[in-house]
């Protein structure tokens, strides 16, 4: 099978990418033409330049999401014709809850609040506020302590491909021995202890520890300003190579069949209510959206610094990461080395599997395999970690601003509770116990605080209010529909998507249907420990507003 996309499969390709690339280019012309920023206004930190904060932003958002979980989540979903049920989703709920969340988060740091309980509690004068709030911490929490896991599979591949210890390895069966023994999931020939993970694990900790440490100006922006450049370089060339490379010699596919693969529309699929959920969930996953981390990183904006500019150039940024370089480099490789059919079953087994068993395999097939390899795993700890920053932040600024605590206190602390957890997730990962926690907080949890904050925001706070509260200093006016948008269409679509993932999804896992029962135990720990974080984190929101209650009393 060496054939090309259709014509509608190239058409469904142009049109994105077309699409895509004209907004970013339209964003940045119009943030490089836009007037100067504020000065300095003293108390909470602030982002030292623009640019930094669009990095920094587009940053948190492009992550492990763009490069593994958008191609293989289009792919199983009907490639070209995924990219209806995604773009509904980006225009009516990705973009809005984008601005939502920058205008939430502005506001709330101009008050000293710079995560959800806070932010909340302004937009709604109830005493539930807060607790709701709670989550907005608790979920990146919970993300986090296996996202920095993840993470380090990542640095660990890149050293190993550098080094080619996997050059020989060349079945995707054998890698995926290599890829369980250095994840810890089965002892092998391959590594005989647990020192690898540590190693690695211990090594992505400490990045993390120091650039957020740093602080925001000179830790979370200078990593957005080294990185970014590099992995969108890093994307650059790898897409550009996987375009050029033809069809492997002894291979039965082709790179062009790979992009049919990817974009060729399956209408039938449109029919399905999952796939219109799945193109939602990769909204929400990609963007950063539902998981308080915005929020955080735009309470370190000035009153009247731009939130709508700003917040769509973030989203074009992801955008191009995602369906220009994301959709570029991994399935259309894979089909071209397995075929369609091998690369369908990949697919089907999981996001991760494709980037760690698959490419390694394609590296050593390719001249200068251990250099592409290289840069692709390093491409992929860029995405990570300028994500894991983000989603460590919520926490960190929850115990600076309610606490009044120094930084490098909150920092520790939170890293305390990082890495305990998270040797809880290493030890249990070949039960279950990370999918478990990336379910309920980094699938449905999203979602669920999402749907929240769309209705704290349009509804109680009010569409009227909040659109004001959008439009202060705003470089760009937003289309008028797009009041009408926040009101009823993002809600109702919010709540469909609820709806319906609960009834199809939730429940189901809920009971654990079709579970292994020795893994049993095991998801319930997981279970667990994130209900303990979500009442830790309540706990603490409580004691802070008393003391607040208390001080204010003096
Ligand atoms: N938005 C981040 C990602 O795509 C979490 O991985």
């Amino acid at each position: 099978m060496n054939q090309g996309p259709s014509l509608w499969g190239w058409s469904f390709m142009a049109c994105a990418w077309g699409a895509i690339l004209l907004l970013t280019i339209y964003c940045f012309s119009r943030v490089l033409l836009a007037r100067k920023r504020q000065a300095e206004s003293g108390g909470r930190a602030q982002w030292a330049s623009r640019i930094g904060l669009i990095l920094a932003m587009a940053g948190n958002a492009i992550g492990l999401g763009n490069f593994l979980r958008f191609p293989v989540k289009a792919a199983a979903n009907g490639g070209g014709a995924f990219m209806i049920p995604y773009f509904c989703a980006l225009v009516f709920l990705g973009i809005p809850l984008m601005w939502v969340e920058w205008s939430m988060g502005r506001h709330g740091g101009v008050h000293g609040h710079g995560s959800t309980p806070g932010m909340f509690a302004l937009m709604w004068k109830h005493p539930l506020a807060k607790y709701l709030g709670a989550l907005g911490i608790a979920l990146p929490l919970t993300i986090v302590i296996y996202y920095n896991f993840i993470e380090s599979w990542t640095l660990g591949f890149a050293w190993f491909s550098g080094t080619g210890k996997y050059f020989g390895l060349t079945t995707r069966e054998a890698m995926g021995q290599f890829l369980r023994g250095f994840q810890g999931a089965e002892q092998n020939r391959f590594f005989a202890s647990w020192l690898p993970i540590i190693f690695f694990f211990g090594l992505t900790l400490s990045i993390n520890y120091y650039f957020l440490r740093q602080g925001i100006a000179r830790g979370i922006e200078v990593l957005a300003k080294i990185g970014m450049p590099i992995l969108f370089a890093f994307g650059i060339i790898l897409a550009v190579r996987v375009l050029t490379l033809g069809a492997p010699a002894e291979g039965a596919s082709s790179i062009p069949a790979g992009l049919a693969y990817m974009w060729d529309p399956d209408f039938s699929q449109l029919g399905k209510a999952t796939v219109w959920l799945v193109a939602a969930g990769q909204v929400f996953f990609t963007l950063s959206i539902g998981q308080g981390i915005i929020n955080t990183y735009a309470s370190y904006l000035r009153e009247k610094d731009d939130v709508t500019l700003n917040g769509l150039s973030t989203s074009m940024t992801n955008e191009f990461a995602e369906i220009i370089l994301g959709g570029t480099i991994a399935i259309p490789v894979a089909v071209a080395f397995f075929g369609v059919a091998e690369t369908r079953l990949i697919a089907n087994e999981g996001s991760f599997n494709l980037g760690f068993q698959s490419l390694p395999v394609v590296f050593q097939k390719i001249p200068l395999g251990q250099l592409f390899g290289a840069m692709w795993f390093l491409l992929l700890f860029i995405a990570g970690i300028t994500s894991s920053v983000a989603l460590t932040s919520p926490a960190v600024a929850f115990l600076e601003d309610e606490f009044q605590w120094a930084r490098a206190k909150a920092v520790n602390t939170v890293f305390a509770v990082l890495a305990s957890c998270t040797v809880l997730v290493i030890a249990f990962f070949r039960f279950g116990f990370l999918d478990e926690l990336d379910f309920w907080a980094g699938t449905f949890g999203l979602v669920v605080f999402a749907a929240f904050e769309i209705v704290i925001f349009s509804w109680v706070f009010g569409v009227r209010k909040g659109w004001e509260q959008m439009h202060l200093g705003a470089d760009l006016k937003v289309p008028k529909i797009f009041k009408f948008i926040l009101k009823y269409v993002t809600p109702v679509y919010m709540l469909v998507v609820l709806g319906a993932w609960t009834y199809q999804e939730a429940i189901g896992k809920l009971l654990m249907k079709g579970e292994n029962p020795l893994h049993r135990p095991y998801l319930w720990g997981a279970r667990a420990m994130f209900v303990g974080l979500i009442a830790i984190t309540a706990f603490m929101v409580r004691v802070a507003w008393r003391h607040r209650q208390a001080g204010s009393r003096q």
